[in-house]
Formats: C-alpha cells, structure tokens, sequence
C-alpha cells in the first residue's frame, strides 16, 4: 500500500543529499513533490533524476518571505492543497573558536533553518487540512552543544521551540508538527563540516572519531533519514506531535 497516495508534499533543500532521498522515499509512496532549492539548475538535475511524472520544482530562498509564498502557491495553484511540508533546507556555517567567531555566520544560518521553517509553516498552514503534517530537520546538534559549531548548533536548537510552539498552536486542527534529528549522514554537507572540525581536534580525522562515537559505528545513510521522515509525515505517527525524532545510529543515547 502507498503511505502517501496523492499527498502533496513540500520538500526545501531538494536538489540535496536527504532532500532527494525524501522526495524519491515520497514518489514511491505515491505522493505529489515540489521541490523547493536555490539553483534552478540543481532542481533540474534533482527533478531529471527522480524522473516521475509526480514531481516540479521551484527555485526559492526559503529565507526570503515573497518566495516563501510564491512556492507554496505553486503547490496549490498545481495540486489544490499542501498535507506535508519538510523544512529542510540547510547551511552549516562556520566551524571556530567563539573569540574568533564570524558575527554575520549566527545571522546567515538562523535565516535559512529558524526563518526558513517559519516562514515555510506560517504560508502552508492555511493550506493544510486535518490529517497534514510538517518536519523540520534538525540535528543531533539541536539537542546538546557543540564547541566551535556556534550558528549551527544554535539554529537547530531553535528550530525545536519553533516546532514545539507552532504544533500547540495546530495540534487541535489536527495539523501535527515535529523535529527529525540526524546524526552524522555520509554525505558532502557532513564531509566538510568534519574537515572544518579537523583543526579544533589537533589535525585528526574527525570522520573516524565521529564513528568511534556513534554506538553503532558509522555514519547513517540519507534513505534513512527519508524512513524516518516518512513515518513522520504520514498518518503511521498519526498522535505524534511537537515531538523530537532522532536518528542517529545511538549517538546521543
Ligand atoms: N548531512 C548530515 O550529516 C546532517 C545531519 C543532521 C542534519 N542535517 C540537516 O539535513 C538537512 C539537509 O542536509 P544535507 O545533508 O542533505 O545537505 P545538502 O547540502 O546536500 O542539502 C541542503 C540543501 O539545502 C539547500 N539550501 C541551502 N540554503 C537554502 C536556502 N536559503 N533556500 C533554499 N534551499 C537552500 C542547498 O542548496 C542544498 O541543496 C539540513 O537542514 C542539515 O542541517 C544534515
């Protein structure tokens, strides 16, 4: 059976890692996708990949309030309505020491992932219906602090009293809201976050004490963000709201 027959779902940062493997984890279960991204060219290719009949794509900062709006139009004006919306769009920022921090970094990445999901949640909720669902992606760097990983790990931690106030506001529309929290993913986005971690930790390779840290041992795969994403966007987590998922092979246990 399709989990998400005919849903339309909304995914920002689509033309990346976890963003694809959401939108190609969705298609299979039957839903509608726009993909929202910065490069119309990225899209293209992302959208080329995916190669369904069920997926567009619409160039759009997700800091930016008018484009905000002009995308969720654009899945509305396409498929009347909005049941999902993954908020996961993201930049890493910078990697040092707090004297030596750049100031212009806490603005740069609190605008994609706490602007962005705001805005995102405040223009698609008077599209959505009982039953609909958002997630934001944060991190396991939402939950605990990280030296030197100061926009990063703030932003994500923002993300979580966002996605906690906005869900008691829905809760009773039957609009469920949630944060998802990866661990390290093996992908180019962590890559270099680890290679700008290597000089905090003397030169060392920080991708090999990353997995001696993780229970499990290694980093997670970006499909297993997408199961993870999928049970929260669809009626299988049906009474879970302003909830933190992690996913994260026992790394914050
Ligand atoms: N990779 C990891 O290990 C990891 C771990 C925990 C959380 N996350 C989070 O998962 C999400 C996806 O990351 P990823 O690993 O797929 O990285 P990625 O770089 O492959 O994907 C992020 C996408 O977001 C897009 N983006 C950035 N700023 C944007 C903006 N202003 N408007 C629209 N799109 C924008 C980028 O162009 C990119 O395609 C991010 O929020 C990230 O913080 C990643």
């Amino acid at each position: 059976m399709a989990i998400l027959k005919d849903k339309v779902c909304i995914v920002t940062g689509g033309a990346g890692s976890i963003g694809g493997a959401i939108a190609r984890k969705f298609l299979d279960e039957g839903a509608k996708v726009l993909l929202v991204d910065l490069s119309e060219q990225a899209l293209e290719q992302a959208v080329a990949a995916l190669a369904s009949p069920h997926v567009a794509a619409v160039p759009a900062d997700v800091g930016d309030d008018e484009q905000t709006q002009a995308f969720v139009a654009a899945a509305v004006e396409r498929w009347g309505r909005v049941d999902v919306l993954i908020c996961n769009a993201g930049n890493a920022g910078p990697i040092g020491g707090i004297e030596d921090y750049p100031v212009e970094a806490m603005d740069d990445v609190y605008r994609v992932h706490v602007r962005g999901a705001f805005l995102g949640s405040k223009h698609a909720i008077p599209h959505m219906a009982e039953g609909s669902s958002i997630v934001i992606m944060s991190s396991v760097a939402g939950l605990g602090g990280s030296p030197g990983v100061y926009a990063y790990a703030t932003a994500k931690h923002a993300q979580v009293g966002l996605m906690r106030s906005i869900a008691k506001e829905v809760a009773k529309r039957g609009i469920r809201v949630n944060t998802l929290h990866p661990g390290p993913i093996d992908n180019s986005f962590q890559t270099e976050i680890e290679r700008s971690f290597s000089p905090l930790i003397g030169g060392g390779d920080a991708t090999a004490l990353m997995n001696s840290m993780i229970p499990m041992g290694r980093h997670g795969e970006a499909s297993e963000i997408a199961q993870a994403a999928l049970f929260l966007a669809s009626s299988m987590s049906s009474f879970t709201t302003g909830s933190v998922l992690v996913a994260d092979g026992g790394f914050t246990s």
